[in-house]
């Protein structure tokens, strides 16, 4: 018998030493024993933490270790050396039989730290914990697997520059607006219970909640209750849903208030006199500008350094983006930021901008509800959109999505057919097509999500192999 000792909570390295080591050596999965943490066992003491030569594994098989190491199942490295040795010894695709018992439960895992992930990034709320400066805030959250480490780059992104703690009951995290750190477990008590940000979060949840939509099952399956006591919006939940059918019977009388539209036609008229010699000045006059269709808090701008190699062109910004006066901060942002981050492309390096620079939406009660472009604006804002990318002189540019391709190419062309490089037509820059991030989102089954996130993944390596 081989003993592989590991450390508490996802031991990735751990498990590809040992891996590494034992698949040279030929030794089969039943003949090993997986301890996690202290030796326990006859073995445990004589264990070897010895490294082996690199594995030549299916992709597939060594994009999954790193989403299922983090399972609190004890037997998820057996489990996934079983997957390993299966594939050395021939069994190459064995990840595509959905039937085989061992990957049916592999997925589940799989599927199991995405949820998690996603509660912890959904239903953790900081409080403010010292005035600063800095200001520093923390928070509490009990995650139902080893997910820390995999969790903390999405508050790095989304919060970089505060000074922030969060404390699970297994380990914490320390981010001081440049660093990262982990350390020692926390205990609840060392997070405020309130803080003058409660409020804020009330507010926001009340203002996005829609009575019309009310599903209290839906809502208790999305976030579970178990979450509620360290979020401060849910202190609403019972009110909201008292009053819901009464406002929306309000709702009903009101009608709805549809913004008023400007011409497109005369709008592009409008801009033939501007001549910006800068990114600043073109910057500066968006800002100024008024939106085709009046809401929109605020132009949102592109961003990312001159000269940036690769230049990725969204639709328009969403909700969040309008308030925060950034593109790509909102959900598909967010799926936006990781996905690059996979595929080796540092955020900051790019340069990401939109088709269209004001939010459009219609109103439904109180929430802002995306509403595409028509091909008329896209064209009134695709005269700045070529002077920015004049100014930027990226190597590539990338369109997410239909309305991008729209602008970049002059005309409708359509995305699965012509995905991957691509030539907008006498352009200084290489061309690509690729899908829109909030496409990924909108996919109804988790599977085909997982499936297509993969491909936008691999899509953003092979810009970044392009723009090397
Ligand atoms: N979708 C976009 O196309 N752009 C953003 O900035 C956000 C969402």
């Amino acid at each position: 018998m081989q003993v592989a000792m590991l450390s508490e909570g996802a031991d990735l390295a751990g498990f590809r030493r040992a891996t590494r080591r034992l698949v040279a050596a030929g030794v089969p999965p039943e003949r090993i024993v997986w301890e996690i943490g202290e030796a326990t066992s006859l073995f445990g003491a004589g264990a070897d933490p010895s490294d082996g030569p690199p594995l030549q594994l299916p992709r597939a098989v060594g994009e999954l270790i790193p989403m299922v190491v983090p399972h609190s199942d004890p037997e998820r490295y057996a489990l996934l050396y079983t997957l390993i040795w299966r594939a050395t010894q021939g069994e190459r695709a064995l990840l595509d039989v959905a039937s085989d018992p061992l990957v049916h439960r592999l997925h589940l895992m799989r599927k199991a730290i995405g949820r998690d992930l996603h509660k912890m990034h959904a239903f953790l709320r900081f409080r403010r914990v010292e005035a600063g400066p800095p200001e520093r805030f923390a928070a509490w959250f009990e995650p139902e697997h080893h997910i820390l480490e995999a969790a903390a780059p999405f508050f790095v992104e989304r919060f970089r520059s505060f000074a922030w703690t969060i404390l699970t009951p297994e380990g914490s995290v320390h981010w001081d607006t440049d660093t990262l750190r982990f350390g020692p477990p926390g205990r609840r008590e060392d997070v405020p219970d309130g803080d003058g940000f409660e409020a804020g979060w009330r507010d926001y949840y009340e203002s996005t909640f829609n009575p019309a939509r009310l599903n209290l099952d839906a809502m208790r399956a999305e976030m579970p209750k178990k979450y509620w006591r360290n979020m401060p919006e849910t202190a609403a939940i019972p009110r909201l849903v008292r009053d819901a059918a009464m406002r929306t019977s309000q709702m009903i009388e009101r009608g709805p208030q549809m913004p008023v539209k400007r011409d497109p036609v005369k709008a592009v008229a409008a801009m033939s006199d501007q001549n910006p010699t800068s990114l600043d000045e073109l910057n500066a006059i968006i800002q100024r500008s008024e939106p085709l269709v009046p809401g929109a808090t605020q132009a949102v701008l592109g961003e990312g350094p001159i000269g940036a190699p690769i230049a990725f062109v969204g639709e328009q910004p969403g909700d969040q983006e309008d308030l925060q006066g950034r593109p790509f901060v909102g959900p598909a942002g967010q799926l936006f930021s990781r996905a690059m981050e996979q595929a080796g492309l540092t955020r900051g390096d790019v340069y990401v901008t939109n088709a269209v620079k004001h939010f459009k939406f219609t109103l439904r009660g109180k929430r802002r509800i995306h509403e595409k472009p028509t091909a008329g604006e896209v064209s009134h804002y695709r005269w700045w959109l070529d002077r920015e990318l004049e100014f930027v002189q990226p190597k590539i540019v990338v369109a997410l999505g239909a309305t991008a391709v729209l602008a970049l190419a002059g005309k409708a062309v359509p995305i699965t057919r012509n995905r991957g490089p691509f030539e907008f037509g006498g352009k200084p820059f290489q061309g690509f097509i690729t899908v829109h991030p909030s496409y990924l989102l909108r996919l109804p089954d988790e599977e085909a999500k997982a499936m297509a996130y993969e491909g936008f993944v691999d899509d953003l390596r092979r810009i970044g192999d392009l723009a090397a």
